[in-house]
């Protein structure tokens, strides 16, 4: 996999629109696969994991099209899919993998799902136990409760399921085996993580209701339905990929950019809040929403930051976007404190120890800790040879930390940006001035 090399920015000028929401998407394919009819997704991300799952559902005897502007999925209803041949192969993809689990649950035939090592590397009990609750049989080819991981399907149960950490993909492998149940499904967490399921499978036809507990957590709660149905999915641009331009137009003096159609969904907006509260200029512009989410167009200016504190329930809104926060942390005056965030260990790759060992080579001042992380802002930070350690989330963090590093930043095996953002060099490259 091929380096990248990032040169310090003068500024960031223009208009950007990033990619297709990568959760969103994978739904979208899911969703569509299993319903009556022909779905239509517009945006839809083209990066790898997407491709995975669009691979996955193609073995299961799904047609699904590819044109330049939409994604075509000719759904056979809730019990269309066909016994694969061989393993079901979901690349990096821990989306692609967790749900599809669900709703191979529910199937009458049984599967063997596997990823590449890092995928296979990635804890799947989270999952197994649920779903093994429920009635299918799940097991771990490798006996270390991770991928290659074998599916049998059974007579699915309702459950009510607590689940001890807040993951959209736990919750939603089970709410999607629950679409084969015979009662009623509920998942309650310890804070809310993103619901694109919940809201997509309303917008499918299945009921689903979801509670905001006072004393704090969430419940999901579906009922399985006779069918889902097809339906139009306009995919808005992933918040995800957004950061790393919001991040760099803040950072770099002088920038003023703006970033088009980003998903706002309260469930992932957490990193907005975060940019505001460490000070930084952003506005919201054309707010809409379309399909159950909301977007907007983000204006960023220049601005110089303030450390702060992400804890508690924040956290599931901007799990993905920490690494990112935390080159801005260690761009701003003051202490950042992340805590309550050790899921970051069980992602592409342990993001507090991939953080660190980046930030650390760059004269960053990083403590890792059990569940986060302390960054004391302020060092200047130098270019260096940063380790993606192929996790799609690091290279783009480092590369927007080299903007504003002196000299070449080279970004290791950074083509890994494919996992979610195939452009996101040319777009980088699109709005910087030197
Ligand atoms: C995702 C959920 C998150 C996130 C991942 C995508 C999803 O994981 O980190 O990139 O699409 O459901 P968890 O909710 O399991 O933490």
């Amino acid at each position: 996999m091929s380096d990248k090399i990032i040169y310090p920015a003068r500024r960031l000028r223009g208009e950007i629109e990033v990619p297709g929401d990568k959760s969103i998407s994978h739904r979208a394919v899911m969703l569509g696969s299993i319903a009556r009819g022909t779905t239509e997704i517009t945006h839809f991300l083209n990066g790898a994991d997407c491709l995975s799952t669009i691979s996955c559902f193609r073995k299961m005897g799904i047609t699904i099209e590819e044109k330049p502007d939409c994604v075509l999925v000719q759904g056979k209803g809730l019990r269309g899919l066909s016994a694969p041949d061989g393993a079901l192969y979901t690349g990096n993809s821990g989306t692609t993998t967790r749900l599809l689990c669900g709703i191979l649950a529910g199937q009458d035939f049984p599967a063997v799902l596997s990823g590449d090592a890092s995928l296979n590397a990635r804890p799947m009990q989270r999952i197994m136990t649920p779903l093994g609750q429920m009635g299918a049989e799940l097991s771990s080819l490798s006996n270390n409760g991770c991928a290659p991981l074998s599916v049998t399907p059974g007579a699915l149960h309702g459950i009510k399921y607590q689940s001890p950490v807040s993951s959209a993909q736990i919750k939603s492998a089970i709410l999607l085996a629950g679409l084969y149940a015979d009662d009623e499904t509920s998942v309650t967490e310890p804070a809310l993580s993103r619901n694109h399921t919940e809201l997509m499978l309303q917008n499918f036809g299945a009921h689903v209701s979801s509670v905001l507990h006072v004393e704090g957590g969430a419940t999901a709660l579906v009922t399985p339905p006779d069918e889902l149905y097809a339906q139009q999915v306009w995919v808005p641009g992933d918040i995800s990929s957004a950061a790393y331009f919001i991040a760099a137009g803040l950072l770099v003096p002088n920038s003023e950019i703006l970033v088009k159609n980003v998903g706002t969904n309260f469930t992932r907006a957490g990193f907005l809040k975060i940019c505001e509260e460490m000070g930084g200029d952003i506005t919201l512009l054309n707010r809409s929403f379309k399909g159950g989410e909301s977007r907007a167009d983000v204006l960023v200016r220049s601005s110089s930051l303030k450390g702060t504190v992400i804890e508690g329930d924040l956290i599931p809104t901007l799990i993905d976007e920490i690494p990112i926060i935390a080159v801005m942390a260690a761009c701003a005056k003051g202490t950042t404190t992340i805590r309550d965030a050790a899921e970051l260990k069980v992602k592409e790759t342990n993001r507090i120890d991939t953080v660190t060992e980046n930030l650390q080579a760059m004269g960053g001042d990083v403590t890792p800790t059990e569940d986060g992380m302390v960054i004391r802002g302020g060092s200047p930070l130098k270019s260096i040879r940063a380790r993606s350690r192929l996790d799609h989330r690091i290279a783009m963090s480092f590369a927007v930390a080299g903007l504003i590093a002196p000299g070449e930043t080279i970004i290791e095996d950074g083509q890994c940006i494919d996992i979610s953002y195939p452009e996101f060099f040319e777009t980088l490259e699109s709005c910087v001035e030197r």
